[in-house]
């Protein structure tokens, strides 16, 4: 058992910021959160007490939305939309990752640069390599940080050097399950890259070892219009870009991630809606490809789960606090758009959406009541605390203004996760 103590926030639910001035958490020897209190119970005392101050003690960030092999593009090359940036910029890179070398590479500077900013749990696109693939998993499981690892499949729209074929995409997403059966918190995703880049062939393998394996899927939604146009002409027979991946059994069937969903509407909304698929908003991508605002208030409002993203390379960082503050100051503009119909997001949703709301993919996550995983980051804002502000406006500053200088601790799972080590 551990017993922390410092300046306690957490959302419960999206309006309910809990607040805990200077107090306690009791984490269990199995990592989960026993209780948080703010006088130490007397059965308690008597015990260690790690004390951290003045500091402030929130949930980690959980992202929703990475692609690890973009690394080496991360705030660069933004100068284009989706689909001439996917073949200028991206498609190039990705095939890179056939080199294990160059993976090891970037990889370790992935899952460094993810514990930097305190995203412990991520939902990542790895790419058509089964080796690099099973490299990042590892290089997750040795920081000890949680995460969903997708072996991707694309096999029409890209070119040679990363395309796979169905089996393949099949096989190594078998083999990447095999690999993280032993990691307590990696495990593998099912991963169609989006429907311009799968065939048929491709959709209805995948579909049909997500169904068989239990295993979740993550994939591409409505985030641009030409590339929406691109799917209406590919898929005919789908009645949405939704029912693209429902006809294949990966809208929901299985506990389902869609980045983007800007432009969703009407029949793909309800399909949502009634098959539980998560958004996932990715603002500051949504921004640099200048692909649209997604409705998030409607989604809240209909009970659509939403999470947030970096998309690296599509967003430029991997903090998951600035990705907060783009989705508030988004919703402001998708608030004025809608002639002040969909409220803009408040601190606390925003907050909620990046802890608890993204965090439940991964099970009782993202939150400090009891029996929630222990993920934690611990803030040193004395330096943005200059004059006597409130909690609530302390964690608001540090969202809008702190960076991973103020970060002093990263836990995952009740364990403290030292920084990990950049390969070469
Ligand atoms: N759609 C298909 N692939 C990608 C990608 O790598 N990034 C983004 N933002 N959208 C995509
Ligand atoms: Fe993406």
């Amino acid at each position: 058992m551990k017993i922390y103590q410092a300046n306690i926030l957490f959302t419960p639910s999206p309006e309910k910021l809990e607040v805990l001035e200077h107090g306690y958490v009791v984490v269990g020897d199995d990592g989960n959160v026993v209780s948080t209190y703010s006088t130490l119970p007397v059965e308690y005392q008597g015990h260690e007490v790690i004390n951290f101050g003045d500091r402030l003690l929130l949930p980690a960030m959980n992202d929703l939305h990475v692609h690890a092999p973009q690394y080496r593009n991360h705030g660069i090359a933004m100068d284009m939309e989706l689909l001439p940036w996917l073949n200028t910029y991206t498609f190039p890179e990705e095939s890179k990752y056939k080199d294990v070398a160059y993976a090891k590479r970037m990889y370790s500077r992935f899952v460094h640069d993810l514990w930097s900013v305190g995203t412990m749990r991520a939902a990542i696109f790895a790419t058509i390599h089964p080796d690099a693939s099973c490299l990042l998993a590892d290089l997750l499981n040795e920081a000890g940080m949680g995460g969903l690892v997708g072996l991707v499949g694309m096999d029409r729209n890209g070119p040679d050097s990363l395309s796979n074929t169905a089996k393949e995409a099949v096989d190594g997403t078998l083999r990447l399950m095999e690999h993280t059966a032993s990691m307590p918190l990696v495990s593998a995703i099912v991963t169609p890259r989006f429907v311009p880049s799968c065939t048929p062939q491709m959709m209805t393998a995948l579909g049909q070892l997500a169904r068989e394996k239990k295993l979740p899927v993550q994939s591409h939604l409505s985030e641009n219009p030409s590339e929406i146009a691109w799917v209406a002409e590919l898929e005919p027979e789908s009645t949405c870009y939704g029912d693209a991946y429902l006809r294949y059994g990966m809208f929901g069937q299985t506990p389902t991630l869609m980045a983007h969903c800007c432009y969703t509407d009407g029949e793909e909304f309800e399909l949502m809606r009634k098959n539980h698929v998560f958004a996932v908003h990715c603002p500051t991508s949504n921004c640099n490809l200048g692909s649209g605002i997604a409705p998030i208030r409607r989604f809240l409002t209909a009970g659509i789960p939403v999470a947030l993203g970096s998309d690296i390379s599509g967003g430029s960082g991997f903090s998951i606090f600035k990705v907060m503050q783009y989705a508030l100051q988004m919703s402001k503009l998708q608030w004025r758009k809608s002639q002040q119909k969909e409220a803009f997001l408040s601190l606390s949703e925003a907050f909620w959406l990046a802890t608890k709301s993204g965090g439940s993919f991964f099970g009782k996550v993202g939150s400090f009541e009891p029996g929630y995983a222990f993920d934690a980051v611990v803030v040193d804002d004395a330096a943005l605390n200059f004059d006597n502000y409130s909690l609530p406006h302390r964690l608001e500053r540090y969202i809008y203004l702190g960076d991973d200088r103020q970060l002093t601790h990263c836990f995952c799972q009740g364990k403290e996760i030292a920084e990990p080590k950049l390969c070469c």
